[in-house]
């Protein structure tokens, strides 16, 4: 995720020279640095100097560490990014001190810059400091601000989403092939279905119900689909999973602060 937002940032027009990155392993720093062409280091406190704008992509069971690899050369005003998973912004709060830390939670389409990114503030984040936050992470799709405790719900619904929409495009194309569509044929409608019904829903501004609606018509093909969907409890199985994930998410950052409060 890291690595997707330096590449949207390069795209968006910032120099090389702006950002450098810092991974853990000596084959990813230099796999890093040769996708980038940005310096790539494996002490991140080393490159924490003059940086406006920190940015932590690391795995939320690394946090703790990373936290104590930096926590003295952080320096005045620098803004903390964090797009761990569930970790609260009290974590880097009770070991960095009262730093502003932004808790952001963006998606894999930021890979092609078409992702969605919820974020937070933290206790010492002020305005400016969210406009920064969102001046970054802007360059791989749209930012939507929110209180920290409607985080874990990002994660479960846009955090995930893109592995809801892949399930959907595994089992389209699996049902594709059982009615005899080749399996290029049936990849090729459904990859392009699921992108042009997103597009459709973005660029109209219409709702999925009126969207829906338009191509059900009583008694049709669609409709003797919806039908089956409907009976079989589609609905309450979408809400269990982004339940589930989003207790997954809490859970996580429960796991994260009692981490902390161990170390
Ligand atoms: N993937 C998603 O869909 C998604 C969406 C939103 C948010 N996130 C969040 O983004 C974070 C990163 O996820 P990811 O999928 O991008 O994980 P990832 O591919 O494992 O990337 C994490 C990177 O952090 C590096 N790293 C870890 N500890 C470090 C340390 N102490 N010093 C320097 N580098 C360190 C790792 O280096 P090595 O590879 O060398 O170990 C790796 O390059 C997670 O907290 C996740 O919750 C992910």
């Amino acid at each position: 995720m890291g690595e997707a937002l330096a590449m949207g940032l390069l795209e968006a027009g910032w120099e090389h020279a702006d950002i450098d990155l810092a991974a853990r392993r000596v084959e990813r720093a230099k796999r890093v640095a040769a996708d980038t062409s940005c310096r790539c280091v494996l002490d991140p406190a080393e490159i924490l100097a003059g940086k406006q704008v920190v940015v932590v992509a690391v795995k939320p069971r690394d946090i703790h560490h990373l936290l104590e690899q930096i926590h003295s050369s952080v320096g005045d005003g620098q803004v903390f990014l964090s797009l761990a998973a569930g970790v609260p912004t009290t974590v880097f709060e009770k070991v960095l001190g009262e730093i502003p830390v932004v808790r952001a939670m963006p998606n894999t389409p930021a890979i092609v810059r078409e992702g969605i990114t919820g974020m937070a503030a933290g206790a010492h984040t002020t305005p400016d400091h969210l406009d920064l936050a969102e001046r970054v992470l802007s360059a791989v799709g749209p930012v939507t601000r929110l209180d920290e405790h409607l985080l874990d719900a990002v994660t479960a619904v846009s955090g995930t989403g893109p592995a809801y929409a892949f399930l959907l495009a595994e089992a389209l194309t699996e049902a594709a092939i059982r009615e005899g569509l080749p399996r290029d044929v049936a990849e090729m409608l459904v990859h392009q279905t699921i992108k042009g019904a997103g597009h459709l829903l973005v660029d109209t501004g219409r709702s999925p119900f009126e969207l829906r609606s338009e191509v059900t018509s009583p008694g049709g093909t669609t409709a003797a689909a919806m039908h089956i969907l409907e009976e079989r409890g589609f609905r309450a199985l979408v809400e269990d999973a982004v339940r589930a994930a989003a207790q997954r998410s809490r859970e996580l950052g429960g796991f994260a602060v009692a981490a902390e409060e161990d170390s």
